[in-house]
Protein backbone atom coordinates (compact mmCIF):
# COMPACT_ATOMS: atom_id res chain seq x y z
CA UNK A 1 0.00 0.00 0.00
CA UNK A 2 1.23 3.25 -0.65
CA UNK A 3 1.92 5.91 2.23
CA UNK A 4 0.23 9.07 2.66
CA UNK A 5 2.14 11.78 1.29
CA UNK A 6 1.99 14.91 3.29
CA UNK A 7 2.21 18.86 2.17
CA UNK A 8 2.77 21.41 4.11
CA UNK A 9 4.05 24.97 3.72
CA UNK A 10 5.47 27.86 5.18
CA UNK A 11 3.22 30.76 4.35
CA UNK A 12 5.98 33.51 6.41
CA UNK A 13 8.45 32.73 4.11
CA UNK A 14 6.53 34.05 1.45
CA UNK A 15 8.28 36.55 -0.31
CA UNK A 16 8.47 36.11 -4.58
CA UNK A 17 5.78 37.26 -6.76
CA UNK A 18 5.01 34.52 -9.75
CA UNK A 19 5.70 35.94 -13.00
CA UNK A 20 2.52 35.84 -15.10
CA UNK A 21 5.46 35.82 -17.76
CA UNK A 22 5.51 32.05 -16.73
CA UNK A 23 2.82 31.41 -18.51
CA UNK A 24 4.11 32.96 -21.42
CA UNK A 25 3.57 30.88 -25.45
CA UNK A 26 5.70 30.83 -28.81
CA UNK A 27 5.14 31.14 -32.21
CA UNK A 28 7.34 29.99 -34.61
CA UNK A 29 6.91 29.63 -38.63
CA UNK A 30 7.04 26.24 -38.35
CA UNK A 31 4.65 23.86 -40.28
CA UNK A 32 1.26 24.91 -39.83
CA UNK A 33 1.65 27.57 -36.64
CA UNK A 34 1.72 30.86 -38.23
CA UNK A 35 0.44 29.84 -42.07
CA UNK A 36 -3.16 27.83 -41.63
CA UNK A 37 -2.99 27.88 -37.72
CA UNK A 38 -3.19 31.56 -36.22
CA UNK A 39 -2.97 33.30 -40.05
CA UNK A 40 -5.61 32.38 -42.51
CA UNK A 41 -4.88 35.96 -44.88
CA UNK A 42 -7.26 38.94 -44.27
CA UNK A 43 -8.62 37.64 -48.17
CA UNK A 44 -9.95 34.69 -46.21
CA UNK A 45 -13.65 34.79 -46.32
CA UNK A 46 -14.76 31.04 -44.36
CA UNK A 47 -12.82 31.40 -41.43
CA UNK A 48 -13.75 34.76 -39.32
CA UNK A 49 -10.44 36.37 -38.64
CA UNK A 50 -9.30 39.95 -37.71
CA UNK A 51 -6.48 41.32 -40.06
CA UNK A 52 -6.11 37.72 -41.11
CA UNK A 53 -5.35 36.28 -37.56
CA UNK A 54 -8.60 33.68 -36.61
CA UNK A 55 -11.08 34.95 -34.38
CA UNK A 56 -11.31 31.55 -32.87
CA UNK A 57 -7.78 31.27 -32.02
CA UNK A 58 -7.75 35.21 -31.04
CA UNK A 59 -10.76 34.62 -28.29
CA UNK A 60 -9.15 31.14 -27.29
CA UNK A 61 -6.34 32.83 -25.84
CA UNK A 62 -7.55 35.92 -24.57
CA UNK A 63 -9.81 33.38 -22.24
CA UNK A 64 -6.01 32.25 -21.40
CA UNK A 65 -4.89 35.45 -21.01
CA UNK A 66 -1.46 34.68 -22.34
CA UNK A 67 1.18 37.33 -21.11
CA UNK A 68 3.46 36.97 -23.52
CA UNK A 69 4.37 35.38 -27.17
CA UNK A 70 7.57 34.73 -29.19
CA UNK A 71 8.03 35.29 -32.45
CA UNK A 72 8.91 34.54 -35.20
CA UNK A 73 11.21 31.72 -34.09
CA UNK A 74 12.97 28.98 -32.56
CA UNK A 75 15.81 28.17 -35.33
CA UNK A 76 13.44 30.05 -37.97
CA UNK A 77 14.33 33.72 -36.31
CA UNK A 78 17.97 33.19 -37.16
CA UNK A 79 17.32 33.28 -40.68
CA UNK A 80 14.46 35.76 -40.73
CA UNK A 81 15.00 39.18 -42.33
CA UNK A 82 12.00 41.29 -40.91
CA UNK A 83 12.44 43.65 -43.59
CA UNK A 84 11.35 41.48 -46.18
CA UNK A 85 7.93 41.31 -44.14
CA UNK A 86 7.00 45.00 -44.04
CA UNK A 87 5.24 47.03 -46.49
CA UNK A 88 2.49 46.14 -49.29
CA UNK A 89 2.40 42.09 -49.20
CA UNK A 90 2.60 41.92 -52.86
CA UNK A 91 6.05 43.39 -52.86
CA UNK A 92 7.32 41.27 -50.33
CA UNK A 93 9.68 38.63 -51.48
CA UNK A 94 9.46 35.10 -50.68
CA UNK A 95 11.35 33.14 -48.01
CA UNK A 96 12.44 29.55 -47.99
CA UNK A 97 11.74 27.76 -44.51
CA UNK A 98 14.93 26.26 -44.35
CA UNK A 99 15.15 24.86 -41.04
CA UNK A 100 11.11 23.43 -41.18
CA UNK A 101 10.26 21.53 -44.52
CA UNK A 102 11.75 23.82 -47.07
CA UNK A 103 8.38 25.41 -47.29
CA UNK A 104 8.65 28.67 -49.73
CA UNK A 105 6.37 31.28 -47.73
CA UNK A 106 5.48 34.92 -49.01
CA UNK A 107 6.71 37.03 -45.71
CA UNK A 108 2.59 38.09 -45.54
CA UNK A 109 2.73 37.54 -42.03
CA UNK A 110 5.26 40.56 -40.47
CA UNK A 111 6.20 42.56 -37.84
CA UNK A 112 2.52 44.96 -38.23
CA UNK A 113 0.42 41.36 -38.39
CA UNK A 114 2.56 40.25 -35.27
CA UNK A 115 2.79 43.37 -33.11
CA UNK A 116 -0.99 43.96 -33.88
CA UNK A 117 -2.18 41.08 -32.79
CA UNK A 118 -0.11 41.05 -29.58
CA UNK A 119 -1.99 44.57 -28.78
CA UNK A 120 -5.79 42.68 -29.27
CA UNK A 121 -4.20 39.89 -27.46
CA UNK A 122 -2.90 42.37 -24.64
CA UNK A 123 0.20 39.99 -24.58
CA UNK A 124 3.90 41.29 -24.41
CA UNK A 125 5.33 41.23 -27.96
CA UNK A 126 8.61 39.06 -27.80
CA UNK A 127 10.72 39.10 -30.78
CA UNK A 128 13.90 37.13 -31.21
CA UNK A 129 16.22 38.65 -33.44
CA UNK A 130 18.49 37.17 -35.99
CA UNK A 131 22.29 36.64 -34.93
CA UNK A 132 23.03 34.05 -37.36
CA UNK A 133 22.66 34.97 -40.41
CA UNK A 134 22.07 39.45 -39.79
CA UNK A 135 23.86 41.77 -38.68
CA UNK A 136 24.13 44.39 -35.83
CA UNK A 137 22.36 46.92 -38.07
CA UNK A 138 19.41 44.94 -38.77
CA UNK A 139 18.71 44.35 -35.33
CA UNK A 140 19.39 48.01 -34.83
CA UNK A 141 16.95 48.78 -37.59
CA UNK A 142 14.54 46.74 -35.95
CA UNK A 143 14.46 47.96 -32.66
CA UNK A 144 14.27 51.78 -34.63
CA UNK A 145 11.05 50.92 -36.29
CA UNK A 146 9.43 48.94 -34.02
CA UNK A 147 10.21 51.56 -31.14
CA UNK A 148 11.50 55.03 -32.32
CA UNK A 149 9.01 57.90 -31.48
CA UNK A 150 11.24 60.26 -33.30
CA UNK A 151 12.34 61.09 -36.53
CA UNK A 152 14.33 58.56 -38.47
CA UNK A 153 14.59 56.86 -41.06
CA UNK A 154 13.04 53.77 -39.54
CA UNK A 155 9.93 54.99 -37.69
CA UNK A 156 9.44 57.29 -40.93
CA UNK A 157 9.08 53.71 -42.88
CA UNK A 158 7.18 52.44 -40.10
CA UNK A 159 4.74 55.57 -40.55
CA UNK A 160 4.61 54.81 -44.19
CA UNK A 161 3.61 51.84 -43.51
CA UNK A 162 0.59 52.85 -41.36
CA UNK A 163 1.77 52.44 -37.64
CA UNK A 164 2.09 55.79 -36.44
CA UNK A 165 3.12 55.58 -32.67
CA UNK A 166 5.58 52.81 -32.17
CA UNK A 167 5.23 49.44 -30.49
CA UNK A 168 7.73 49.76 -27.55
CA UNK A 169 8.52 46.14 -27.85
CA UNK A 170 10.32 45.66 -24.56
CA UNK A 171 11.59 42.26 -24.96
CA UNK A 172 14.26 41.15 -27.14
CA UNK A 173 15.70 37.90 -27.76
CA UNK A 174 19.44 38.15 -29.44
CA UNK A 175 18.97 35.05 -31.64
CA UNK A 176 18.04 31.31 -30.70
CA UNK A 177 20.20 28.20 -29.54
CA UNK A 178 23.52 29.72 -30.77
CA UNK A 179 24.97 26.80 -29.94
CA UNK A 180 23.06 25.09 -32.69
CA UNK A 181 20.98 26.19 -35.74
CA UNK A 182 21.55 29.80 -34.71
CA UNK A 183 25.22 29.45 -35.68
CA UNK A 184 26.98 26.43 -34.22
CA UNK A 185 28.75 28.82 -31.96
CA UNK A 186 30.77 28.39 -28.77
CA UNK A 187 29.76 29.67 -25.62
CA UNK A 188 32.92 31.88 -25.03
CA UNK A 189 32.52 33.55 -29.17
CA UNK A 190 28.65 33.50 -28.61
CA UNK A 191 29.59 35.95 -25.13
CA UNK A 192 31.45 37.99 -26.95
CA UNK A 193 28.97 38.77 -29.98
CA UNK A 194 26.60 39.25 -27.83
CA UNK A 195 28.09 42.09 -25.95
CA UNK A 196 28.27 43.51 -29.07
CA UNK A 197 24.94 43.37 -30.29
CA UNK A 198 23.12 44.44 -26.82
CA UNK A 199 25.20 47.26 -27.11
CA UNK A 200 23.92 48.90 -29.61
CA UNK A 201 19.99 48.16 -29.07
CA UNK A 202 19.65 50.83 -26.05
CA UNK A 203 18.91 54.06 -26.37
CA UNK A 204 15.60 53.49 -29.20
CA UNK A 205 12.62 52.96 -26.79
CA UNK A 206 12.66 56.58 -24.67
CA UNK A 207 12.17 55.83 -21.05
CA UNK A 208 10.97 52.16 -21.58
CA UNK A 209 14.47 50.47 -22.29
CA UNK A 210 14.72 46.77 -24.11
CA UNK A 211 14.98 43.74 -21.99
CA UNK A 212 17.75 41.88 -24.12
CA UNK A 213 17.71 37.81 -23.58
CA UNK A 214 20.86 36.09 -23.99
CA UNK A 215 20.53 32.74 -26.08
CA UNK A 216 21.23 30.31 -23.39
CA UNK A 217 22.19 26.46 -22.42
CA UNK A 218 20.17 23.20 -23.89
CA UNK A 219 19.39 21.30 -20.50
CA UNK A 220 22.35 20.64 -18.67
CA UNK A 221 24.96 22.73 -20.41
CA UNK A 222 25.95 24.32 -17.59
CA UNK A 223 29.28 25.98 -19.01
CA UNK A 224 26.83 27.77 -21.37
CA UNK A 225 25.36 29.64 -18.41
CA UNK A 226 28.82 29.75 -16.69
CA UNK A 227 30.57 31.82 -19.81
CA UNK A 228 27.61 34.03 -19.98
CA UNK A 229 27.02 35.22 -16.46
CA UNK A 230 31.27 35.62 -16.54
CA UNK A 231 31.57 37.00 -19.98
CA UNK A 232 29.20 39.42 -20.05
CA UNK A 233 28.61 42.76 -17.99
CA UNK A 234 25.28 41.83 -16.41
CA UNK A 235 24.15 45.71 -17.01
CA UNK A 236 23.64 44.32 -21.04
CA UNK A 237 22.00 41.51 -20.71
CA UNK A 238 18.66 41.75 -18.62
CA UNK A 239 18.06 37.63 -19.00
CA UNK A 240 19.77 34.35 -20.28
CA UNK A 241 17.66 31.80 -21.71
CA UNK A 242 17.34 27.99 -21.33
CA UNK A 243 16.04 25.55 -23.75
CA UNK A 244 14.75 21.62 -22.23
CA UNK A 245 12.17 19.63 -24.21
CA UNK A 246 11.23 16.28 -22.65
CA UNK A 247 12.04 13.97 -25.39
CA UNK A 248 13.89 10.55 -24.39
CA UNK A 249 15.35 9.64 -27.45
CA UNK A 250 15.92 12.33 -30.26
CA UNK A 251 15.95 9.88 -33.18
CA UNK A 252 12.73 8.02 -32.07
CA UNK A 253 10.60 9.94 -30.07
CA UNK A 254 7.65 8.31 -29.85
CA UNK A 255 4.22 8.45 -30.87
CA UNK A 256 2.18 11.59 -29.36
CA UNK A 257 -1.06 9.28 -28.81
CA UNK A 258 -0.55 5.56 -29.19
CA UNK A 259 2.23 5.11 -26.54
CA UNK A 260 2.29 2.46 -23.82
CA UNK A 261 3.79 2.83 -20.32
CA UNK A 262 7.67 2.78 -21.04
CA UNK A 263 7.26 5.56 -22.75
CA UNK A 264 5.18 7.80 -20.48
CA UNK A 265 7.66 6.43 -18.01
CA UNK A 266 10.54 7.54 -20.09
CA UNK A 267 8.85 11.09 -21.03
CA UNK A 268 8.33 11.53 -17.53
CA UNK A 269 11.61 10.81 -16.35
CA UNK A 270 12.50 13.65 -18.83
CA UNK A 271 10.21 16.15 -17.73
CA UNK A 272 11.18 15.89 -13.91
CA UNK A 273 14.64 16.83 -15.00
CA UNK A 274 13.59 20.54 -15.33
CA UNK A 275 13.31 20.70 -11.66
CA UNK A 276 17.38 19.61 -11.82
CA UNK A 277 17.96 21.97 -14.63
CA UNK A 278 16.83 25.01 -13.43
CA UNK A 279 18.51 24.47 -9.87
CA UNK A 280 21.49 24.33 -11.12
CA UNK A 281 21.47 27.09 -13.63
CA UNK A 282 19.80 29.16 -11.14
CA UNK A 283 22.41 28.07 -8.27
CA UNK A 284 25.38 29.66 -11.26
CA UNK A 285 23.63 32.41 -11.69
CA UNK A 286 23.21 33.24 -8.01
CA UNK A 287 26.86 32.69 -7.68
CA UNK A 288 27.72 35.58 -10.31
CA UNK A 289 25.19 37.88 -9.44
CA UNK A 290 23.89 37.36 -5.92
CA UNK A 291 21.73 40.65 -6.31
CA UNK A 292 19.44 38.69 -9.10
CA UNK A 293 19.54 41.42 -11.49
CA UNK A 294 19.99 38.61 -14.42
CA UNK A 295 16.44 36.98 -14.77
CA UNK A 296 16.27 33.27 -16.25
CA UNK A 297 14.06 32.80 -19.13
CA UNK A 298 13.12 28.87 -20.27
CA UNK A 299 11.76 30.52 -23.42
CA UNK A 300 11.06 27.17 -24.86
CA UNK A 301 9.73 24.22 -23.14
CA UNK A 302 7.11 20.92 -23.60
CA UNK A 303 6.43 17.34 -24.76
CA UNK A 304 8.06 16.56 -28.32
CA UNK A 305 7.23 13.25 -30.25
CA UNK A 306 6.86 11.78 -33.47
CA UNK A 307 4.89 13.98 -35.93
CA UNK A 308 1.41 13.46 -36.79
CA UNK A 309 2.62 10.78 -39.97
CA UNK A 310 -1.44 11.79 -41.94
CA UNK A 311 -1.23 15.88 -41.24
CA UNK A 312 -0.35 17.56 -44.65
CA UNK A 313 2.49 20.52 -43.50
CA UNK A 314 2.19 19.01 -40.41
CA UNK A 315 5.82 20.11 -39.35
CA UNK A 316 6.23 18.81 -35.43
CA UNK A 317 2.12 18.39 -35.61
CA UNK A 318 1.36 16.51 -32.60
CA UNK A 319 -1.49 15.26 -30.73
CA UNK A 320 -1.54 16.38 -26.91
CA UNK A 321 -2.86 13.54 -24.05
CA UNK A 322 -3.04 13.20 -20.41
CA UNK A 323 0.59 12.80 -20.90
CA UNK A 324 1.08 16.38 -22.00
CA UNK A 325 -0.96 17.31 -18.81
CA UNK A 326 1.65 15.53 -16.52
CA UNK A 327 4.42 17.28 -18.31
CA UNK A 328 2.44 20.60 -18.23
CA UNK A 329 1.85 20.39 -14.56
CA UNK A 330 4.83 19.48 -12.97
CA UNK A 331 6.65 21.87 -15.19
CA UNK A 332 4.66 24.96 -13.99
CA UNK A 333 5.06 23.76 -10.68
CA UNK A 334 8.54 23.97 -11.34
CA UNK A 335 8.45 27.10 -12.40
CA UNK A 336 6.30 28.66 -9.80
CA UNK A 337 8.72 27.17 -7.23
CA UNK A 338 11.93 28.79 -8.49
CA UNK A 339 9.77 32.11 -9.40
CA UNK A 340 12.83 34.01 -7.56
CA UNK A 341 14.99 33.65 -10.89
CA UNK A 342 12.46 32.35 -13.62
CA UNK A 343 11.00 35.00 -14.63
CA UNK A 344 9.67 33.90 -18.19
CA UNK A 345 8.79 30.54 -20.00
CA UNK A 346 7.24 30.36 -23.44
CA UNK A 347 5.56 26.46 -24.35
CA UNK A 348 6.45 25.64 -27.41
CA UNK A 349 4.33 25.92 -29.62
CA UNK A 350 1.04 27.89 -29.54
CA UNK A 351 -1.01 26.27 -32.04
CA UNK A 352 -0.55 23.36 -34.04
CA UNK A 353 3.28 22.52 -33.53
CA UNK A 354 4.62 20.37 -30.32
CA UNK A 355 2.95 20.92 -27.09
CA UNK A 356 0.17 23.14 -28.54
CA UNK A 357 -2.76 24.68 -26.90
CA UNK A 358 -4.54 24.77 -29.85
CA UNK A 359 -4.57 22.58 -32.98
CA UNK A 360 -6.68 23.55 -36.13
CA UNK A 361 -8.32 21.61 -38.94
CA UNK A 362 -9.22 24.42 -41.69
CA UNK A 363 -12.40 25.74 -40.41
CA UNK A 364 -12.43 23.99 -36.94
CA UNK A 365 -10.31 24.48 -33.63
CA UNK A 366 -10.01 22.47 -30.46
CA UNK A 367 -8.53 23.27 -27.29
CA UNK A 368 -6.02 20.88 -25.95
CA UNK A 369 -5.67 19.32 -22.29
CA UNK A 370 -2.52 21.33 -21.79
CA UNK A 371 -4.90 24.37 -22.88
CA UNK A 372 -6.95 23.54 -19.87
CA UNK A 373 -3.70 23.28 -17.74
CA UNK A 374 -3.08 26.69 -18.60
CA UNK A 375 -6.46 27.97 -17.89
CA UNK A 376 -6.39 26.82 -14.37
CA UNK A 377 -3.19 27.73 -13.70
CA UNK A 378 -4.47 31.14 -14.25
CA UNK A 379 -4.67 31.78 -10.91
CA UNK A 380 -1.00 31.58 -10.36
CA UNK A 381 -0.25 35.00 -12.49
CA UNK A 382 1.55 37.02 -10.84
CA UNK A 383 0.22 35.47 -7.24
CA UNK A 384 2.39 35.43 -3.93
CA UNK A 385 4.66 32.55 -4.10
CA UNK A 386 3.89 30.23 -0.50
CA UNK A 387 6.70 27.62 -0.27
CA UNK A 388 5.71 24.21 0.01
CA UNK A 389 7.44 20.81 1.43
CA UNK A 390 6.85 17.74 0.42
CA UNK A 391 6.84 14.87 3.11
CA UNK A 392 7.35 11.41 2.63
CA UNK A 393 6.29 11.13 -1.40
CA UNK A 394 5.57 8.41 -3.51
CA UNK A 395 7.24 6.82 -5.83
CA UNK A 396 6.86 5.66 -9.76
CA UNK A 397 9.49 3.78 -11.00
CA UNK A 398 11.97 5.60 -8.87
CA UNK A 399 10.07 9.35 -9.86
CA UNK A 400 8.48 11.69 -7.23
CA UNK A 401 5.15 10.80 -7.99
CA UNK A 402 3.47 14.18 -6.23
CA UNK A 403 3.84 17.41 -7.42
CA UNK A 404 2.91 21.18 -6.06
CA UNK A 405 3.26 24.47 -5.83
CA UNK A 406 0.68 27.16 -3.96
CA UNK A 407 0.04 30.74 -4.12
CA UNK A 408 -1.90 33.72 -3.27
CA UNK A 409 -3.71 36.08 -5.07
CA UNK A 410 -4.17 39.97 -4.25
CA UNK A 411 -7.42 38.87 -2.73
CA UNK A 412 -6.32 36.62 -0.40
CA UNK A 413 -7.36 33.63 -2.24
CA UNK A 414 -5.35 30.44 -2.09
CA UNK A 415 -4.09 27.98 -4.40
CA UNK A 416 -2.67 24.75 -4.74
CA UNK A 417 -1.93 23.18 -7.92
CA UNK A 418 -1.34 19.20 -7.06
CA UNK A 419 -0.03 16.63 -9.63
CA UNK A 420 0.03 12.47 -9.57
CA UNK A 421 2.03 11.32 -12.06
CA UNK A 422 1.28 7.47 -11.20
CA UNK A 423 -0.55 6.02 -14.10
CA UNK A 424 -2.15 3.66 -12.17
CA UNK A 425 -2.32 4.31 -8.98
CA UNK A 426 -4.32 6.74 -6.32
CA UNK A 427 -2.47 8.68 -3.88
CA UNK A 428 -3.90 10.12 -0.49
CA UNK A 429 -2.79 12.92 0.67
CA UNK A 430 -2.39 14.96 3.80
CA UNK A 431 -2.03 18.86 3.39
CA UNK A 432 -1.62 20.68 6.20
CA UNK A 433 -3.62 23.84 5.70
CA UNK A 434 -3.25 25.55 9.60
CA UNK A 435 -1.09 27.52 8.71
CA UNK A 436 -2.71 28.53 5.44
CA UNK A 437 -5.53 30.53 7.26
CA UNK A 438 -8.05 29.06 4.55
CA UNK A 439 -11.39 28.24 4.25
CA UNK A 440 -14.18 27.41 1.93
CA UNK A 441 -12.02 24.98 -0.05
CA UNK A 442 -13.42 23.94 -3.86
CA UNK A 443 -11.52 22.23 -6.28
CA UNK A 444 -11.21 21.16 -10.16
CA UNK A 445 -9.80 18.16 -11.52
CA UNK A 446 -8.53 17.45 -14.77
CA UNK A 447 -7.93 13.49 -15.87
CA UNK A 448 -9.91 10.87 -17.65
CA UNK A 449 -9.74 7.10 -17.29
CA UNK A 450 -6.81 7.17 -20.34
CA UNK A 451 -3.30 8.31 -20.20
CA UNK A 452 -4.08 8.50 -24.18
CA UNK A 453 -7.09 10.13 -24.03
CA UNK A 454 -7.29 13.50 -25.73
CA UNK A 455 -9.32 15.96 -27.22
CA UNK A 456 -10.48 15.51 -31.53
CA UNK A 457 -12.09 17.65 -34.11
CA UNK A 458 -14.87 15.19 -33.42
CA UNK A 459 -15.21 14.75 -29.67
CA UNK A 460 -13.32 18.62 -28.63
CA UNK A 461 -14.30 18.11 -24.64
CA UNK A 462 -13.14 14.40 -23.82
CA UNK A 463 -10.85 15.95 -21.60
CA UNK A 464 -11.49 18.95 -20.13
CA UNK A 465 -11.52 20.04 -16.19
CA UNK A 466 -14.46 19.33 -13.61
CA UNK A 467 -15.40 19.99 -10.16
CA UNK A 468 -13.83 17.66 -7.80
CA UNK A 469 -15.09 16.83 -4.53
CA UNK A 470 -13.11 13.79 -2.92
CA UNK A 471 -11.60 15.94 -0.25
CA UNK A 472 -12.11 16.33 3.53
CA UNK A 473 -11.33 19.32 5.93
CA UNK A 474 -10.75 18.55 9.63
CA UNK A 475 -9.02 20.13 12.16
CA UNK A 476 -6.72 22.14 9.77
CA UNK A 477 -6.10 18.89 7.65
CA UNK A 478 -7.49 18.87 4.15
CA UNK A 479 -6.91 14.85 3.09
CA UNK A 480 -7.19 14.32 -0.74
CA UNK A 481 -7.78 11.09 -2.73
CA UNK A 482 -5.94 12.57 -5.83
CA UNK A 483 -7.13 10.06 -8.54
CA UNK A 484 -3.94 8.38 -10.57
CA UNK A 485 -2.37 10.79 -13.42
CA UNK A 486 -4.65 13.57 -12.24
CA UNK A 487 -3.97 17.41 -11.62
CA UNK A 488 -6.00 18.98 -9.06
CA UNK A 489 -6.40 22.53 -8.27
CA UNK A 490 -7.15 23.26 -5.10
CA UNK A 491 -8.90 27.11 -4.64
CA UNK A 492 -9.91 28.86 -0.55
CA UNK A 493 -10.58 31.62 0.88
O1 LIG B 1 10.41 24.63 -31.15
C1 LIG B 1 11.03 23.95 -32.19
C2 LIG B 1 12.53 24.20 -32.25
O2 LIG B 1 13.14 23.70 -31.11
C3 LIG B 1 12.95 25.64 -32.25
O3 LIG B 1 12.93 26.20 -33.53
C4 LIG B 1 14.36 25.58 -31.75
O4 LIG B 1 14.74 26.74 -31.06
C5 LIG B 1 14.36 24.34 -30.86
O5 LIG B 1 15.40 23.50 -31.17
Amino acid sequence: AQNTVKIDFSAEKSKDTISKHIYGHFAEHLGRCIYEGLYVGEENKTIPNTDGVRNDIIEALKELDIPNLRWPGGCFADTYHWKDGVGPQSERPTIVNRWWGGTTEDNSFGTHNFLNLCEVLEAEPYLSANVGSGTVQELIDWVQYTNHDGTSPMADWRRKNGREEPWKVKYWGVGNEAWGCGGNMTAEYYANIYRQYATFMAGWSGESEVYRIASGASEDDYHWTETLMKNVPHELMEAVALHDYAVFNWDVKGPSVNFDEEIYFKTMEQALNMEEYVTKHIEIMDKYDPDGKVDLFVDEWGGWYDAEPEVKNGVLYQQNTIRDVMIAGTVLNTFNNHARRVKMANLAQVVNVLQAVILTDEEKMIKTPTYHVMHMYKVHHDALLIPTEIENNAEYRGLPVVSVSASENSDGKKHISIVNIDPEKEISIEINVANLNSKNFEAQILTSPKLQDHNTFENADKVIPKPFKEFKVRKGILNLKLPAHSLVMLSSD
